[in-house]
């Protein structure tokens, strides 16, 4: 369910691999609650969406603040919409026959391109708060579960490439970098 007025934003450029050192180090907890917190959420949605992805950390339009938002189907392709502020994962034990782990592909845009197999949490929760400051749970499975660990990441300052083996991760980096070594805009 998409909430009338969250896609009111304005969409800002994505930072990518390299290129910018707030995409590379861990955000910073927010601490002001107000309408720029309230604006810049709506901007992430709006960037998100235009980019045509399925989840967006704020570091990835070069913003330092631990934030993500989502817009991703779970594992039985109900869609998972929302954000969370001062997020933390936990991933979960699996719920009758769910595997522990999925290895699938994952890709970024902030990595636009390729794609990678990479396992995960087959089920996670985030808990932190709203741009009230109230508390805020996700509870996802499959892609939705991939996507906030992949956030969460993010905001820890790692790029899910960070987490594969290194001639992979260079592989992947020139594949996005295109013929001409430069990472599109
Ligand atoms: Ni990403």
């Amino acid at each position: 369910m998409r909430l009338p007025g969250r896609y009111d934003g304005v969409a800002r450029p994505i930072v990518t691999y390299g290129g910018d050192p707030v995409l590379h180090r861990p955000c910073a907890p927010v601490t002001e609650f107000d309408g720029a917190l309230r604006r810049l959420v709506l901007d992430m949605f709006a960037s998100m969406t235009a980019a045509d992805g399925v989840g967006l950390a704020a570091n990835q339009i070069g913003v330092d603040a631990r934030i993500f938002v989502i817009d991703c189907p779970d594992a039985t392709g109900q869609d998972v919409v929302g954000y969370v502020v001062n997020p933390t994962l936990t991933p979960l034990d699996p719920v009758e026959d769910e595997p522990v782990e999925e290895v699938t592909e994952e890709g970024c845009l902030s990595v636009p391109g390729p794609y990678a197999e990479l396992p995960r949490a087959f089920r996670a929760r985030v808990d932190g708060v709203d741009v009230a400051g109230k508390p805020v749970s996700i509870e996802a499975t499959g892609m939705a579960a991939r996507c906030l660990q992949h956030e969460v990441d993010h905001l820890d300052g790692v790029v899910y490439v960070d987490r594969l083996p290194e001639d992979l991760r260079e592989r992947l980096l020139a594949e996005a970098a295109g013929p001409n070594g430069d990472l599109p805009a």
